[in-house]
């Protein structure tokens, strides 16, 4: 659409590349495995991809302990295999998001090393060090992953606290400091002035905290802990930063707050945040009534700013969706079509478009210290014994249940496979302004039924996702064409006035 940018209209794919394809066998995915896998991403039909971190990192949260925010991680290559890869993309119409991880560095971080090595440290400050007495940690606050640990490390060396709100090797870094800001705005132009069409930007919400430290009521999870104006100044900075470069440059924020009228805020006076993340919807059971209190809280909160929503069902820190909603195919094939009609920028995570389960990781082979081992396992690309994980290594985690049919090559064969169904839909949002940026209407429908209209001048598509497993009789006024169908059945034909169960169907116009 003229004058829209391209991220309203994009469908966005995560990439995890530790497990998404691996070049040089050694049983981690790597940049150029991900070059060489950029056919599939296109034949498929996504925009862009979001790629979680691959920057040097002693891997203590598998990236997200970031040493050296302008360097490649010798296990996933080097920045001429990433300058390749976004070269490549681009060549086929795909833009590339990498993940920016401000709130905290890696505890081997130059900055850090420094910072803690003595009190008079020029970069003390860039941390955020606290006194007080070995026994008694500075507040309640405590860390993510255990949620009984403290989310403060006592040095003895240097005889003070210091904040982090992972992981004891992921120090949260000073955005009080100027210096800091200066330095993180460096490593955003250093990936813009390589092309990058913008970031995922990680716990963004949380990067300046209160002043004085108070307890909390919810050590874990409360925003209380943050300082909200001094956030959302940071976050306008990065916007201008942004949108200085040409080509619609997108931030998309992790506000991992679970109200929607507190994400809608980070989208600022349209000078904040492009996206946000909204995870309450992802929390969400697969309820009729849940959803659509969920989707009605979007458009109630966002609408009225201008905000431009996002969609997500599955990610690297969450069991897939399949898995969240029982294991069913059906299931899962119903909230694709959801996914992919809602009004927003829908986000897909590696692997989904094969309709996969979760891993169901052995004890002896867990790695994860947020326990999300089991949606991050390898992606199955072929049916043969190693499914294109060469055979020098076994893959850093084991292969999600029914690798021998649920991959790549099996299911690209197969007409009537997810992967098909992915396929479809994202052509059919191509074909239609109204299901990319179109207005969205609910319809009246019967209990267990969502029914929306999605319009944009004179493009119209009806979308109707059964929730239940019973066939439900759900008249829509008029004459409809299946346009796309979960199950795939009568796509094509006349739309008869009905959904089977844990159908969902996209209708268009005959
Ligand atoms: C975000 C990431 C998660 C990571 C955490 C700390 O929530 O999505 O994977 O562990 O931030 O960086
Ligand atoms: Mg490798």
């Amino acid at each position: 659409m003229p004058g829209e940018p391209w991220w309203k209209s994009a469908v966005v794919y995560q990439i995890y590349p530790r497990s998404f394809a691996d070049s040089d066998g050694d049983g981690v995915g790597d940049l150029e495995g991900i070059r060489r896998h950029l056919d599939h991403l296109e034949w498929l039909g996504v925009d862009a991809v979001w790629i979680s971190p691959f920057f040097r990192s002693p891997m203590a949260d598998f990236g997200y302990d970031v040493a050296d925010y302008c360097g490649v991680d010798p296990l996933f290559g080097t920045l001429e295999d990433f300058g390749r890869l976004v070269e490549e993309a681009h060549e086929r119409g795909l833009r590339v998001l990498v993940d920016w991880v401000p709130n905290h560095s890696s505890d081997r971080h130059p900055w850090f090393v420094e910072s803690r090595s003595s009190r008079d440290s020029p970069k003390r400050d860039w941390y955020l060090w606290v006194d007080g007495t070995a026994d008694q940690p500075p507040n309640n606050w405590k860390a993510a992953f255990s949620q009984t640990e403290p989310a403060w490390t006592w040095d003895d060396a240097t005889g003070q606290w210091y904040l982090h709100l992972f992981l004891p090797q992921q120090p949260d870094l000073n955005w009080r400091n100027p210096d800091v800001v200066g330095a993180m705005h460096e490593t955003l132009r250093f990936w813009l002035d390589r092309g990058v069409d913008g970031f995922r930007m990680d716990v963004i919400h949380a990067l300046v905290k209160k002043e004085g430290y108070p307890d909390v009521d919810d050590p874990w999870l409360s925003t209380d802990r943050f300082d909200e104006p001094a956030t959302h100044e940071r976050i306008r900075a990065f916007r201008r930063l942004l949108d200085g470069y040409p080509g619609d440059r997108v931030s998309v924020g992790e506000v991992f707050i679970l109200s929607t009228a507190k994400v809608a805020e980070y989208y600022g006076d349209n000078d904040e945040l492009h996206l946000a993340f909204n995870f309450p919807p992802l929390f969400a059971p697969w309820d009729t009534a849940k959803w659509r209190t969920r989707i009605d809280r979007v458009v109630e909160e966002f609408d009225p700013r201008g905000a431009w929503p996002t969609w997500v069902l599955s990610n690297h820190d969450n069991p897939r969706h399949r898995t969240r909603y029982g294991g069913s195919e059906a299931t899962a094939r119903a909230a694709a079509v959801l996914l992919l009609t809602l009004r927003g920028t829908p986000f897909l995570y590696q692997g989904e478009e094969l309709g996969l389960l979760d891993a169901d990781v052995p004890p002896d082979r867990r790695v994860d210290p947020g326990g999300r081992d089991g949606s991050r396992a390898p992606i199955p690309w072929d049916v043969s014994p190693t499914h294109g994980w060469g055979d020098r290594a076994e893959p850093w985690l084991p292969f999600p249940p029914e690798a021998d049919v649920r991959n790549v090559e099996a299911e690209r064969a197969d007409p009537t496979s997810v992967l098909h169904l992915y396929r479809r839909l994202l052509a059919a949002r191509h074909d239609s302004d109204a299901l990319r940026l179109g207005t969205w209407q609910q319809l009246p429908s019967p209990d267990g039924v969502l029914a929306y209209e999605r319009v944009l001048d004179d493009d119209r598509r009806v979308v109707i996702v059964n929730f239940t497993d019973a066939d439900r009789t759900v008249s829509v006024g008029g004459d409809w064409t299946v346009d796309v169908a979960s199950d795939g059945a009568g796509e094509g034909g006349r739309y008869a006035g009905a959904v089977a169960g844990d159908q969902a169907v996209v209708l268009r116009p005959p």
